[in-house]
């Protein structure tokens, strides 16, 4: 074995060698990353693209061979989207949605539930997954909103370097280990009315604030690759952003990774920004931008070598880029076995009793009790139903509905052509499975009726493609209130004594190109809960959502208790059951704020100080439930924070503890958050900021002292000129139950001025 083929040489080596045997064209068609569901002879064997996505099940081995046929025998980077399971196979594992899983505020789940994925997903041939998904929840109507971890960049940032070591593990030679990508780099959740893709109105200052931190730590936690988003921001397409591509996270942040576009980023340059005059000037501009892979950028190979030959391309440029994407695969190990799927791990791992335990486990610290009140004067919550039996009506659209629980991005949701919209995962419990499973053992008996439908899609009017050849995104229109149906729901709740009442959105109402511009329970939802409220019956609202809805104040009155599960994945539906029953303890908390109106937009909770006035003239800017917000079975009482010390320098660390105490009669899982407010800032800035936050398991009557270090370093504003700094003076550190400055307890603390200190005169 020679050159490149020796595994006993270093990879820089490997590279060198490989390199120079390539040819103009063998360089570009590895730069490339193709979808795998095209004509793989042609994009294996003739443009010998260094990477497939989406690879069919039954494509896989010949991909591979195909690769190993070739003159090089380079192999293939196989890639999917693998980001709550691997959860386009079929009988995988499916997590909750990002958003669901942030509710837990535990990095370990996030971990845990990546390194499932890797196990199953690498068994079956991919060594890299497009996840996790770094953006910052900002607009509600945007349809991605379900694959964020939320609206706090530190929550974001903690959640999802845990999850790139899930994938990663600690050497990416391992057989399970998968790459892990991080995206979408960087402001695309920055939308202009939630539409997705569009514009960003946005600044650098604004970016090194909230945008760009959780990106920096998860370069520096290794995440191997990155990948963009599509907006463009003050004019720049992100593709051909230099300055945020190449100064910032190659240079700044060191990352030697492989940077890959999003898909068609490159041609959308051309057809769709208009910046390009044709493909050559774009892939000239991308790869000089910085990016090193572009995916599904047909014009590509033709538009690359005649930006080479034109001049518009150093060919050097284009050796770093090909560089890049052969390290990542030396580093696999591709190169001595290209992995490849394994169909006796296959029966070991996907789906396997291990893997589904712990996406129950996860869900049930992903649920968020919203509501609870007492029954009335002196009474205790509905909520947890005592055992003894009944009958309990189940009741909604959502209520037994499988995509309902996994989202999108998994089974039929859409993106994948081998398994059809009707898949249905084996091992996903719906609610409704849920409480027939867990009530049975508690005597009570189930009803079932949906109530009502949601949503429909319908053909485009003006047709199925638009004038630029591209294909038009069916119409989606709410599917009216039926009285039949209605009826036979409110029956059902008459005869009942409790009811569980699942509402929510649905898959046609979420994803790419699929922003809302309501955020209202659409089809006949509210018109369904009114006529169960009717009925007198205790109503326990479930929500299982890609998002934050907005919930009718009049009802949400009347309803005994709420429970937000997003959606929570194959085992939602059992977890929801436990917690109903109180087989389990509510400690899931919201990482993101509900609005009241969807004309709040944005409700996030660290919004920028300065505004006239504080609320609308028409409504409160107060949000429905607050970020960080969720409920017990028990009560917390919060006591005696207590600053170390109260001046400090900028290299101080702020050590707090602070008493909180079970007064109730359950265990309770609490977290306690810390945010800190920096009283006089030199330039505007969030009014607070988490900082840290634990999870504590308390007994009834237990107390304990938890503990918090937060350093000074991190108690930063940016400057006008985009730099972090910490700016001396007073500043509050927040101690409580969730962001509403009603639940937090407040202590003060001063740090002293010195060279780091940019404050203006
Ligand atoms: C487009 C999406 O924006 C991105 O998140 C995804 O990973 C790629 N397509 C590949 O499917």
């Amino acid at each position: 074995m020679s050159g490149y083929r020796d595994p006993s040489l270093p990879v820089a080596e490997r590279v060198e060698d490989l390199l120079a045997r390539m040819s103009l064209q063998q360089k570009v068609g590895q730069v490339m990353q193709a979808d795998a569901q095209g004509d793989l002879d042609d994009l294996v064997t003739r443009q010998q693209v260094g990477s497939l996505l989406h690879v069919p099940p039954e494509r896989m081995r010949a991909a591979i061979d195909l690769a190993a046929g070739t003159e090089l025998g380079i192999p293939l980077l196989l890639a999917d989207d693998c980001i709550h399971g691997h959860s386009f196979w079929p009988g995988a594992t499916i997590f909750g949605t990002q958003l669901a899983t942030a509710c837990s505020w535990n990095p370990a789940n996030a971990e845990r539930m990546a390194r499932v994925t890797a196990v199953e997903a690498t068994s079956t041939g991919f060594k890299w997954t497009f996840s996790p998904v770094l953006c910052i929840a900002r607009d509600l109507r945007w349809g991605r909103v379900d694959e964020t971890f939320g609206e706090d960049p530190l929550l974001i940032g903690d959640l999802a370097t845990a999850m790139i070591r899930g994938y990663q593990g600690d050497d990416l030679a391992e057989s399970t280990a998968m790459l892990a990508t991080a995206k979408h780099f960087a402001g695309y959740s920055e939308t202009q009315g939630g539409r997705d893709a569009s514009e960003a109105d946005i600044s650098r200052r604004k970016l090194r604030s909230w945008f760009t931190p959780p990106f920096e730590r998860a370069a520096r936690a290794g995440s191997a690759t990155f990948m963009l988003g599509y907006q463009a921001m003050d004019g720049v397409p992100i593709t051909v952003n230099h300055w945020l591509l190449d100064d910032v996270l190659k240079g700044e942040w060191g990352f030697d990774g492989v940077l890959v576009t999003d898909w068609d980023n490159v041609g959308r340059l051309v057809w769709e920004q208009k910046v390009c005059a044709d493909y050559a000037e774009a892939a000239a501009r991308a790869l000089n931008a910085g990016n090193d892979l572009v995916m599904t950028t047909p014009g590509f190979y033709d538009g690359a070598q005649e930006a080479v030959e034109r001049g518009l391309l150093d060919e050097a440029v284009l050796d770093a880029a090909v560089a890049r994407v052969l390290t990542l695969k030396f580093s696999l190990g591709l190169f001595e076995d290209p992995a490849g799927p394994d169909p006796a791990r296959q029966a070991e791992v996907i789906g396997c009793a291990d893997h589904r335990t712990a996406a129950l486990e996860i869900a049930r610290e992903s649920l968020v009790l919203l509501a609870n009140p007492p029954t009335g004067p002196g009474q205790a919550p509905l909520l947890p139903l005592a055992a003894g039996g009944g009958a309990l009506a189940v009741i909604g659209p959502n209520a037994d509905d499988p995509a309902a629980m996994t989202g999108d991005w998994a089974g039929g949701s859409g993106q994948c052509s081998w398994l059809g919209p009707d898949y249905r995962s084996p091992h996903t419990v719906t609610v409704l499975d849920g409480l027939r499973e867990v009530a049975a053992d508690k005597g009570w008996q189930v009803g079932h009726a949906a109530g009502c439908g949601i949503v429909r899609a319908v053909p485009h009017p003006d047709g199925p493609v638009g004038p630029d050849g591209q294909p038009r995104w069916p119409i989606i229109e709410p599917i009216p209130a039926d009285a039949a149906r209605l009826d036979e729901a409110a029956t059902l709740a008459r005869e009942s004594d409790v009811v569980v009442l699942v509402l929510g959105d649905s898959i046609l109402l979420v994803g790419e190109a699929r922003s809302t511009a309501t955020l209202e329970l659409q089809g006949g939802q509210v018109e369904l809960w009114a006529r169960v409220l009717d009925e007198g019956k205790p109503v326990v609202l479930v929500l299982a959502n890609s998002k934050p809805l907005v919930l009718p104040e009049h009802l949400l009155a009347r309803t005994a208790a709420v429970v937000e599960a997003f959606n929570p994945g194959d085992a939602g539906g059992r977890a929801i059951a436990e917690l109903i029953f109180g087989d389990i303890e509510p400690s899931g908390r919201l990482p993101i704020s509900f609005p009241r109106h969807v004309g709040q937009q944005p409700t996030y909770y660290n919004q920028i100080r300065g505004q006239h006035g504080e609320r609308y003239a028409d409504l409160t800017q107060a949000p429905a439930f607050a970020f960080g917000h969720g409920l017990s079975y028990s009560r917390v009482e919060y006591a005696d924070l207590v600053l170390a010390e109260d001046e400090l320098g900028v290299d101080g660390t702020v050590r707090a503890s602070v008493r909180v105490t079970n007064t109730g009669q359950r265990p309770v899982v609490e977290t306690v958050q810390v945010y800190v407010r920096d009283l006089v800032t030199s330039l505007t800035w969030a009014d607070k900021e988490l900082k840290a936050y634990r999870r504590v398991r308390l007994e009834p009557g237990e107390s304990a002292s938890v503990d918090f270090a937060v350093p000074v370093a991190d108690c930063t504003i940016v400057d006008a000129d985009a730099r972090r700094v910490v700016e001396a003076g007073d500043f509050e550190l927040l101690a409580g139950s969730s962001s509403r400055d009603e639940d937090l307890l407040v202590a003060s603390f001063r740090v002293s001025a010195s060279a780091d200190d940019r404050r203006l005169p």
